[in-house]
């Protein structure tokens, strides 16, 4: 694993954008996963602004994104699918047809898993996983559990999550209680993987997940076992490691 010591939210993100930008200009039908939440706020910032200036193209470039809230609409602003267009995909000349997110009104919810993880074998895998992490150390939506749940699948969301994400919704009564969220399989299978944190509140799970065990019971800690993986942190979220 590399760690890049960020000062700050500001730092972290460039470098994290930094990463995503290599790969898209090494490789322009790079295929990205996405994810959503405070962390990739400032890394997609920056892209956009990059994109502006002419230094990268998203043309040819698919974008996965790691989970969706089930029964909620696109176009409802707390969904994720608001959310990707808002940051970046209204922002950048990524084509339609290339923007991947589980679709939260999906009527066969298996179905909707099925479909999702065969998109991203059909693009050939991902080849730069974005993560965040939650506060109980869940990546994408997958929760501590018993066991690694592998595929695409739905998920109930535990309170501390509901909790967090309760921030978005103007009732903590709104928060869906089932999302859609690709699985650890899916997640170990991206050739790269960059994880992002920022902020004192997430210094004990990046302590937990990538020096404590590898255990279900906390989700990151599977990506202690992944080749290729890079932590980008403030000086906050990496000061307990
Ligand atoms: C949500 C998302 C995760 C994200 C996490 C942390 O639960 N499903 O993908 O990593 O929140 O969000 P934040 O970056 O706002 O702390």
């Amino acid at each position: 694993m590399r760690i890049i010591r960020a000062r700050d939210y500001d730092e972290m993100s460039r470098r994290a954008a930094g990463l995503i930008a290599a790969a898209v200009v090494t490789k322009p039908d790079a295929v990205l996963g996405l994810a959503t939440g405070d962390s990739p706020i400032g890394a997609y910032g920056y892209l956009c602004d990059w994109y502006r200036d002419g230094h990268i193209d998203f043309s040819q470039a698919s974008a996965l994104n790691l989970d969706e809230y089930c029964g909620i609409e696109p176009d409802a602003v707390q969904s994720y699918s608001y959310f990707m267009r808002r940051y970046l995909f209204s922002k950048i000349n990524i084509s339609s047809d290339n923007q991947h997110i589980p679709d939260g009104l999906a009527r066969d919810p298996g179905r909707e898993c099925v479909r999702y993880d065969a998109i991203i074998a059909a693009r050939g895998g991902i080849d730069v996983q974005l993560l965040g992490i939650g506060l109980n150390g869940h990546i994408g939506f997958n929760e501590p559990g018993p066991e690694f749940v592998k595929d695409t699948h739905v998920v109930a969301l535990s309170e501390s999550t509901i909790d967090a994400n309760s921030r978005f919704f103007d009732d903590r009564r709104d928060v869906p209680v089932k999302a859609y969220t690709m699985g650890i399989c899916t997640i170990m299978r991206a050739r790269r993987i960059v994880l992002i944190a920022s902020g004192e509140r997430k210094a004990d799970i990046i302590k937990r997940a990538f020096f404590d065990a590898v255990t279900p019971g906390v989700p990151a800690s599977i990506l202690q076992l992944h080749a290729d993986v890079t932590l980008v942190g403030d000086e906050a979220a990496l000061s307990l490691i």
